[in-house]
């Protein structure tokens, strides 16, 4: 079983800033352990970051490119990204398919694109409060896991992380309940399981991501199915994402 705490720093922060949280968390690591810690950086900063990093810290681009290399300006390719030191990326963040076309076929490329070259692919999904007052949620959830990740091979799915991300508690300061992250959760091991059997998919890190902060971390990372988060506004702090990973049941001092 894989636990993984991500932090997601959106477009946020300069150079001398990230270079400064990483400082940080080099520090805290140092005395950390029993949990991946991963980073997903603005572009520019990648190579430089990937190379720094301290040990238990993985870089993680927030997209990449779902086409090779060739005429496709101001895109960035998975290899370009293993070249320079980088683990993978986030891929299908529901701002991505709100607003910069991320079709579910799209992420679909993007995931194998990263899988193809053995680098990380966190696979988000999630619905919009408009699904989930439907009662529409699982059926989203589903569709976008299909598409995307149940028809990879199970090789490929040992380099996929699933985080489940309800778009109406992103940047909202509004949290699913536990029991409504786990129900989701529960869900998507029980999905992963009729495709890959019972003990692929229990290796398969399922990660909640929503206004996750220190205060609720631990209720949400404590139930059955929640194997870490991805974190948003609480990532941009080392004090606040270091608080967050405190909540992880199996991080050890
Ligand atoms: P949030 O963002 O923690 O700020 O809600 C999470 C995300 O978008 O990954």
């Amino acid at each position: 079983m894989r636990n993984i705490v991500a932090g997601n720093w959106k477009s946020n922060k300069l150079m001398g800033e990230a270079r400064e949280w990483m400082d940080e968390m080099a520090e805290w690591l140092a005395s950390h352990e029993g949990v991946e810690v991963m980073v997903g950086a603005p572009a520019p900063y990648l190579s430089v970051l990937a190379n720094v990093a301290p040990e238990g810290l993985q870089v993680l681009a927030q997209n990449v490119s779902a086409e090779g290399h060739g005429a496709h300006t101001g895109e960035f390719t998975a290899d370009m990204l293993k070249s320079c030191g980088v683990a993978g990326a986030i891929v299908g963040h529901s701002e991505r398919r709100a607003r910069y076309g991320d079709t579910d076929d799209r992420v679909k490329a993007k995931v194998r694109a990263l899988v193809g070259e053995g680098l990380q692919a966190v696979f988000c999904c999630g619905e919009t409060l408009e699904e989930r007052e439907a009662g529409h949620q699982e059926q989203v959830v589903h569709r976008q896991l299909k598409a995307a990740v149940l028809d990879l091979d199970e090789d490929a799915l040992n380099r996929v992380v699933v985080a489940y991300e309800p778009v109406w508690a992103i940047g909202t300061g509004k949290t699913a309940t536990s029991a409504q992250a786990q129900e989701m959760h529960g869900a998507i091991r029980g999905w992963l399981a009729d495709r890959f059997g019972d003990e692929k998919a229990a290796d398969v890190a399922i990660l909640y991501g929503g206004s996750c902060k220190p205060s609720n971390a631990a209720e949400l990372f404590g139930k059955a199915d929640i194997n870490g988060g991805l974190i948003g506004g609480a990532a941009l702090n080392p004090v606040d994402f270091q608080g967050v990973l405190a909540g992880h049941p199996d991080l050890k001092r």
